[in-house]
């Protein structure tokens, strides 16, 4: 099949005002804030690959083994003809199990992979290409919401959407209900949803899951300042801060920060403007929420999705969620 060329939805000039205003917005804020959105530059991107493959992080591995289980009784629920659509597809590594049990069952494929890093989306389009005749790749760089609206305009007929990872742990709740409706208005009938949600659990498992030994994942962490310091020539010495997170069992979600361990003073040459960070205090860098099974009722319910099955690893550690529109 004939290899596409990406579709680039992310303008570099927007783009970096668009950080620059958010990091100062955030950095003004009480208390002080980064959004997680900022991790995934290329680097970010390469070490959140890093983060997968660590023993401590279990969501990758529970997530894969449900799919490897589920793949061929889920391909044998879509229609012939079904184009595959990925939100935060990533490297798309889990995504190839779901892929050959499609090509498996109806010859060919098209995909439509949407990420923010375009770098990573060539690579494994390329690379998906390369290794499957079968499959016609459509890449789109974009944010979640505009992804979606150009995917519609690639794809005809039924399609199979993906949002796999917990991706949906970055979302307030509220807004997790929101944006599933969203993509419920873009489903047809015979079209289905497969949400990966990380279950709530004991908060020791979590909390290594996301401060593990080794360290990537508070390199991951740093590699925000990292970001700002060479996009937005900022000055923050990533020695002089430390990474934590905690699991805040009321919330249900982690929540990890960068701390500062001196005071120090930051500032942000192509914003022309300076920061105070006081000794311990500390910038709010991500929220992972954990999804009680009520509180995945209550999101198909609040979303107006219909929860047609649900499926867990076999620790019953993460859950694989497929929806269809209500009609
Ligand atoms: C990509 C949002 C699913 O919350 O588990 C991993 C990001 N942060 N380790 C998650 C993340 C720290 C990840 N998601």
């Amino acid at each position: 099949m004939s290899q596409n060329d990406l579709i680039e939805l992310l303008p570099t000039a927007s783009t970096l005002n668009g950080f620059a205003d958010d990091v100062k917005a955030g950095l003004l804020a009480t208390p002080k804030r980064l959004s997680c959105r900022f991790f995934y530059d290329d680097h970010g991107s390469k070490i959140f690959e890093e983060i997968c493959a660590l023993p401590e992080y279990y969501l990758t591995r529970a997530e894969q083994e449900i799919l490897k289980t589920n793949a061929n009784q889920i391909a044998a629920r879509l229609p012939a003809d079904t184009t595959l659509l990925e939100l935060g597809s990533g490297s798309a590594i889990k995504t190839r199990i779901l892929i050959e049990a499609l090509i498996g069952q109806q010859g060919i494929l098209q995909f439509v992979p949407i990420d923010i890093s375009p770098t990573i989306l060539e690579q494994s389009a390329r690379e998906l290409q390369q290794h499957y005749p079968k499959l016609e790749v459509n890449p789109v760089a974009a944010e979640y919401r505009e992804g979606l609206v150009r995917a519609r305009q690639l794809v005809s007929g039924p399609k199979l959407i993906l949002w796999l990872g917990s991706n949906i742990g970055n979302f307030e709740r509220d807004d997790a209900a929101r944006f599933l409706s969203q993509v419920g208005r873009c489903m047809s009938r015979d079209d289905l949803l497969l949400v990966g949600v990380d279950l709530r659990k004991d908060k020791l498992v979590l909390e290594t899951a996301y401060d593990d030994p080794a360290g990537v994942t508070a390199r991951f962490n740093l590699n925000i300042l990292n970001r700002i310091n060479r996009d937005l020539g900022g000055t923050f010495d990533l020695s002089r801060f430390r990474h934590e997170a905690i699991y805040n069992d009321d919330e249900g979600r982690v929540e990890m920060y960068l701390v500062s361990d001196v005071p120090q003073n930051v500032s942000i040459e192509r914003l022309n403007w300076s920061v105070e960070i006081g000794m311990d205090e500390a910038i709010h860098t991500e929220n992972s929420y954990k999804y009680s099974l009520a509180e995945i009722d209550r999101l198909a319910e609040r979303s107006g999705l219909s929860l047609a099955e649900q499926w867990f690893d076999n620790r019953g550690q993460f859950s694989l969620n497929m929806f269809s529109a209500v009609d």
